[in-house]
């Protein structure tokens, strides 16, 4: 038996707390703001159904493995990974794994930043009576004169990633774990809220069976494109695939349950991202609004509905105010996996390492900022005409190629690489379930993500 590493990090005070914390990193924009989106440009129930089949078959198996490397380690991803190869007597250059989870956090971080910053003004647009009574075009309007201002949406940006690294320089145990605790359950009856609100609507079936019904049809004729964004919105929303569920993992104690937390991680993701849906979807129907209009969607559908509804001011900045306190807890799990590396390579205090990571997030995220005005042009990509710019490269880029990439390394590490006697130890599974797991990370995982990754070179 391997000798017990500790994190000089520190560690999670239970399996409640990192629980929470791993639900806070993948609850967050992704859920509220991207699913519908996603699901809106791809046709809605088809998917939707896709996307929990790639939860279930891969998704979950991969956090499972990426927690259980984390908690094996108790390093950054790339020295963790580098510590495990060689435990088994293989190359150093699996921690590629790290690399390449950093340059995915440096560039996801960048855009999410900036819309967590529209987020933030919409905060204060809700509370100031910006949209009472306010007709659909004007809410239109006020969305496209916000983003074409260069200049506020760098400051909101900026005034985000400062949120995010005060938290991170701190290290994660402080504040923030005992706000998680209220703000988190708060954000889940808001949303209920709103879906009642939904239900009140004419159109809320038709919202529903746009949801809930897949038409195969369609699927049939856009199948692997909507497999693609499917299988990557799955690693994005799980934050899985570039090491911040690992270095999450690696503050674990020893003693708890990797599957349990695992599935309750996964279900609560994927519960929010349809609640956010069902809230949306009938209003869009309501006011003849466009599924498929992007990442604006959030921004124009549900300001509409706080401008109609009474008490819709005070109402719609508490949405926003808890949309950014999901989007800040998900923030901080990006900026981690790098702060730990230059802490642990380059000895570095964590308040430095936070800056510099911090900094270079900021300076990429001016390439988001400037896709929806001065730098916005645009191409098609997986059958998606995309409206932004560096926005979108930077968002296909991370979600369709560098995380499926990740969880394809770390599915293959886990299966064939680290020896069964480790794995089997560190997960303490019972014994249907281990082989239930081995099974879909070893063939249904790394075999379907292989393909997936594939398909977008033209190989298969
Ligand atoms: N999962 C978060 C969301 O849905 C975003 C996020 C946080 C993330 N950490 C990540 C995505 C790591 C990919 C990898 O909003």
């Amino acid at each position: 038996m391997v000798k017990k590493r500790t994190s000089i990090h520190g560690q999670w005070s239970s399996q409640w707390v990192f629980v929470l914390a791993a639900t806070g990193s993948a609850v967050g924009l992704g859920n509220i703001w991207r699913f519908p989106y996603m699901a809106g440009e791809s046709g809605g129930g088809a998917f939707i159904m896709l996307y929990i089949i790639c939860v279930i078959l891969m998704g979950t198996p991969i956090m499972a493995a990426e927690i259980m490397i984390g908690r094996r380690g108790r390093q950054s991803p790339l020295n963790t990974m580098r510590t495990l190869a060689a435990e088994g007597g293989h190359s150093r250059h699996w921690q590629i794994l790290g690399i390449l989870g950093m340059l995915a956090g440096f560039l996801i971080m960048s855009y999410y930043s900036v819309i967590a910053g529209w987020v933030l003004s919409y905060i204060f647009k809700t509370a100031s009576g910006t949209f009472e009574a306010a007709a659909p075009d004007t809410v239109v309007k006020i969305f496209n004169d916000f983003t074409s201002n260069p200049w506020i949406l760098l400051f909101w940006h900026s005034v985000f990633m400062v949120m995010c690294m005060t938290v991170t320089a701190r290290g994660v145990k402080g504040g923030l774990e005992k706000a998680v605790r209220i703000l988190m359950p708060t954000l889940f009856c808001l949303l209920l809220i709103m879906v009642g609100y939904a239900m009140s609507t004419d159109k809320f079936l038709d919202g529903m069976a746009y949801l809930l019904i897949p038409d195969f049809t369609t699927l049939a004729a856009n199948f692997p494109e909507v497999f693609l964004n499917a299988s990557g919105h799955a690693f994005f929303s799980l934050s899985i695939g570039m090491g911040a569920i690992m270095v999450y993992g690696s503050y674990l104690p020893t003693k708890t349950s990797i599957a349990n937390a695992t599935i309750a991680i996964a279900t609560m993701d994927s519960v929010v991202a349809i609640l956010a849906s069902l809230a949306i979807f009938p209003l869009v129907f309501t006011y003849n609004l466009e599924p498929s209009s992007g990442p604006s969607l959030i921004f124009i559908t549900l300001p509409i509905a706080f401008g109609q509804m009474p008490g819709g001011g005070l109402f719609g900045s508490m949405f926003f105010f808890l949309v950014m306190f999901a989007a800040w807890t998900s923030g901080i799990s990006l900026l981690e996996p790098v702060v730990t590396w230059l802490v642990e390579n380059k000895g570095m205090r964590r308040l430095k390492a936070t800056i510099i990571t911090g900094g270079i997030a900021w300076i990429v995220g001016i390439g988001t900022v400037l896709s929806f005005n001065h730098w916005a042009f645009s191409f098609t990509f997986a059958g998606l005409e995309k409206h932004g710019g560096i926005f979108d490269i930077i968002d296909i880029l991370t979600a369709n190629i560098l995380l499926p990439l990740g969880g394809l390394i770390i599915s293959i590490f886990v299966a064939w690489i680290m020896s069964k006697m480790s794995v089997k130890e560190e997960l303490d599974m019972n014994e249907g379930l281990y082989k239930f797991w081995f099974f879909t990370t070893k063939y249904v995982a790394s075999v379907g993500v292989g393909i997936i990754f594939l398909s977008q070179f033209g190989i298969f």
